[in-house]
């Protein structure tokens, strides 16, 4: 009965790991999928993740249970009072509504189908470009996708009149994915002063911001500055949505940790957005597990851990940073034609550099270094070993 379905092609993003594992080259080097690697090029368990566990481990019965549907309740406020801050409106005015949910990307999901159900715009707008699971995320959830301009290839900066011309453009409440902060795949983010004309913008078209917030605390080193874009927008009051990972930040990939957290105006909307997003969850995968909560909120309710976790988190922010700085001088140290200092200004984990699919074809298949054909590089997955090999790569398939 299936003799008519057709092959697939492989995720963009995972796929490049899958090619990766099949190449015997020992000069390989993924720089595909965004997932940190230490100066090793290991992955990393976090020393504070470790204790945790630790802890749990003489907790295992109930750690068997079934959570409640929006999953462990700790976890929850934890979680909302991360992103939004502790003295955030939205909590002390308790008119918010959090469900753990299966990493960012779950929480997106789970946004995108309450909103398919419950709000009477089903249009939103995503950037250009943007992560290449967002519109698969919203279009499966029935929501139709449109863009707006973000990212300009001249500057290899932020192309801020575009974006505001398009979403001034954007039809009276449609939504708008946000990126929290160090835009994926680009880097590139709004300033603290464009960020508040997007969201004079945003709130006079009565616009309906969803955040993706997949790398607090990754892009600075700091929680809170990686949080400003979303607190800027909790504090006018308005309704908001934000989906957070623990992928990376807390090195969680595998345990699927994320929270949703729709913010409303009042405590009476927000019990029953939190009632209807129960209805969206359990058809689909009826509770979330307990595993990696239980790690993220043991560490987030312990003074001590929390701190350690900071410091841990401050750690792999400023390896990235420094391997922005060894990438950008090693580039330039060969002369390799054209500008790179978009290397150093970028942020996050990743770097957009401007090289198109042609020249990745030709850094994997001469080089063995295997990155997204958008010419997306992790620099997380980078160590200061691989820099004159990566470098190399780079000069040979823009010289060639
Ligand atoms: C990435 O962009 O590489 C990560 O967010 C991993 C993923 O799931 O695509």
């Amino acid at each position: 009965v299936f003799q008519n379905v057709a092959q697939a092609p492989e995720d963009p993003i995972l796929g490049v790991t899958v090619a990766f594992n099949k190449d015997p080259s020992p000069l390989k080097l993924n720089l595909g999928v965004g997932a940190y690697r230490t100066e090793e090029g290991k992955p990393l368990v976090l020393n504070v993740v470790r204790r945790a566990e630790q802890l749990l481990v003489n907790d295992l019965y109930r750690k068997k249970e079934y959570l409640p549907i929006t999953g462990l309740s700790d976890f929850n406020k934890l979680s909302a009072k991360l992103i939004l801050g502790s003295e955030s409106p939205a909590i002390l005015e308790n008119r918010l509504a959090t469900a753990q949910c299966l990493s960012g990307t779950g929480s997106l999901r789970v946004g995108a189908e309450f909103l398919t159900k419950h709000y009477h715009q089903r249009t939103i707008y995503i950037p250009v470009p943007t992560w290449g699971n967002h519109p698969k995320i919203f279009m499966m959830a029935g929501l139709s996708v449109k863009t707006y301009r973000y990212y300009d290839p001249t500057t290899h900066g932020l192309n801020f009149k575009g974006l505001l011309e398009d979403l001034s453009a954007a039809p009276n409440g449609a939504i708008v994915l946000l990126h929290a902060c160090a835009h994926n795949p680009t880097g590139v983010d709004p300033t603290q002063d464009q960020w508040e004309h997007i969201r004079q913008l945003i709130r006079s078209k009565n616009l309906l911001p969803f955040f993706d917030s997949a790398y607090q605390g990754f892009a600075s080193g700091s929680l809170d500055t990686d949080a400003q874009s979303v607190r800027m927008f909790v504090a006018d009051g308005g309704d908001c949505l934000v989906a957070q990972s623990y992928a990376k930040n807390m090195g969680l990939y595998g345990e699927r940790v994320g929270a949703l957290t729709i913010v409303c105006k009042t405590t009476d909307v927000a019990r029953k957005v939190e009632s209807q997003m129960k209805l969206v969850i359990r058809p689909m995968y009826s509770n979330p597990p307990i595993h990696g909560a239980s790690i993220v909120t043991t560490i987030l309710k312990d003074r001590n851990m929390f701190y350690e976790w900071k410091l841990e988190l401050k750690a792999m922010a400023d390896r990235i940073i420094s391997m922005r700085r060894q990438l950008y001088d090693a580039v330039s140290a060969r002369g390799t034609p054209g500008t790179w200092n978009h290397i150093i200004k970028q942020i996050g984990m990743f770097t957009f550099t401007g090289l198109n699919s042609k020249q990745v074809s030709f850094m994997t298949s001469e080089y063995h270094i295997y990155l997204t054909s958008d010419g997306r590089i992790s620099m997380a997955g980078l160590s200061s070993d691989k820099v004159p090999h990566l470098a190399d790569a780079i000069h040979a398939a823009v010289t060639s």
